[in-house]
């Protein structure tokens, strides 16, 4: 008679197949980081989570504010490429901003060992007191918990070799920057226009790089930085008729106003030459395309979520306000374009569908990012300049494919 197995066996299970996907997908690259994973019991941070939900490849809330989350165990599979990105070597001393389970800090302290170790910080006392609760009890002693405003970094314990932020920023820190030692590792989530992507930056004198990029989703950060970066309705008041928002990073009326404007001049259908069928952010969000569109200072993630509109759900449009004029791309049409007042924004998009052709079609690991904290003087050929922050303003071209910014160790 087949006996049920007893929830220490289960959990391990399920821990087992978690990992397993993990590696199918190729969000852990590096045998260390596999073990980690295979080892640390996350169902022990979120016991709130059935065992299931626990071993699942997905966020578990464990705060609200009304109905917001405000604290998460972040999804596994983005755990995963953050820790990656992090490049974490036995030894290093890391800093976490963003405490939340504490079980982030539990995989981090793993890999680092007993002569690394790591402090991580959170917003709020409660948060902090359940992550160093957690982490007590299931063994992790190099874990130091604090209670704080993130973007000032912890510079009692300064300086670190990594720090990672696991709340979506809405710029570098300068803190970050100074409690890193040179050479370090910085991994942050950052909001572009639409585009949440998580980039690892190296130190190097007074200048961060960028080493690798890649998609991501996070709650958004609290206190000193909070922001009001989102979707916003075009036209001012709305356009109740449009029912369209755009992507930005706060909220600008005068702006959505001209918006209104362009958006409100009839429409016309026109070929672009091709079908970009599979390559839209709704259906593949690793797409290079979506990438390269949201990294054009010109182009706009757009919603419009209108029944009687002209198009519906998500798009790109490229707008050019001095001649009035945007040409949309939608997952509604393949192979055409939206062409709102002339035929000068939709010359754009061909254009920029041409060097995507040229490029040949970069996906997101060809993406090359900057981080400016001078002024930026003249920008190379190909770069586009796609936010100016408080600290740093941030420029990306595209190059050729390469690997990631560190050499995983092979899986064994
Ligand atoms: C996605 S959760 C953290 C995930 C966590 N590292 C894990 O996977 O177990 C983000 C956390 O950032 C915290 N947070 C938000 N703004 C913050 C800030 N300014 N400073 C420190 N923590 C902040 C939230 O309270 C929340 O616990």
């Amino acid at each position: 008679m087949p006996t049920e197995s007893n929830p220490q066996d289960q959990a391990d299970d399920l821990r087992d197949a978690l990992v397993a996907e993990l590696v199918r997908q190729g969000a852990i690259r590096n045998s260390a980081v596999r073990d980690t994973f295979a080892t640390v019991p996350r169902h022990l941070f979120v016991p709130q989570a059935d065992l299931a939900t626990a071993y699942g490849d997905q966020p578990v809330f464990i705060r609200w504010d009304a109905e917001t989350p405000i604290s998460s165990s972040t999804q596994p599979t983005m755990m995963a490429i953050m820790i990656e990105q992090l490049c974490l070597e036995p030894g290093n001393r890391v800093l976490e901003i963003g405490a939340g389970s504490g079980y982030n800090a539990a995989i981090m302290a793993h890999i680092v060992g007993d002569t690394g170790n790591v402090v991580t910080v959170d917003i709020d006392q409660d948060i902090v007191d359940e992550a160093a609760a957690n982490l007590s009890q299931t063994g992790f002693h190099n874990v130091t918990c604090v209670c704080g405003d993130g973007f000032e970094g912890v510079p009692t314990k300064q300086p670190y070799d990594r720090i990672i932020v696991t709340v979506g920023a809405y710029d570098v820190s300068p803190h970050w920057v100074n409690q890193l030692k040179d050479g370090g590792i910085l991994v942050v989530p950052l909001w572009f226009r639409g585009a949440n992507l998580s980039v690892a930056l190296r130190k190097q004198g007074s200048e961060i790089t960028g080493l690798s990029a890649s998609p991501c989703t996070f709650i958004p950060i609290r206190g000193i930085w909070q922001r009001t970066e989102g979707y916003y309705p075009v036209g001012d008041p709305p356009d109740e008729a449009l029912q369209m928002a755009i992507a930005l990073d706060s909220d600008d009326a005068a702006y959505r106003r001209e918006l209104g404007q362009v958006f409100n001049q009839s429409a016309e259908l026109r070929e672009i030459g091709r079908s970009l069928d599979g390559q839209y952010y709704t259906q593949n969000i690793y797409s290079g395309l979506f990438m390269f569109l949201t990294a054009h200072p010109d182009v706009y993630n757009v919603y419009s979520s209108s029944e009687s509109g002209p198009f519906q759900g998500a798009g790109y449009g490229l707008i050019d306000l001095d001649t009035m004029s945007a040409a949309v791309l939608s997952d509604h049409y393949p192979d055409k374009a939206l062409v709102y007042g002339n035929d000068v924004a939709y010359e754009q998009l061909l254009d920029l569908l041409e060097q995507w052709d040229e490029l040949g079609h970069p996906a997101i690991h060809n993406l090359s990012i900057r981080a400016l904290y001078e002024a930026p003087g003249a920008l190379s050929e190909g770069e586009w300049t796609i936010a100016k922050r408080s600290i740093y303003t941030w420029v990306m071209s595209w190059r050729a494919a390469t690997a990631t910014s560190c050499s995983p160790r092979s899986l064994s």
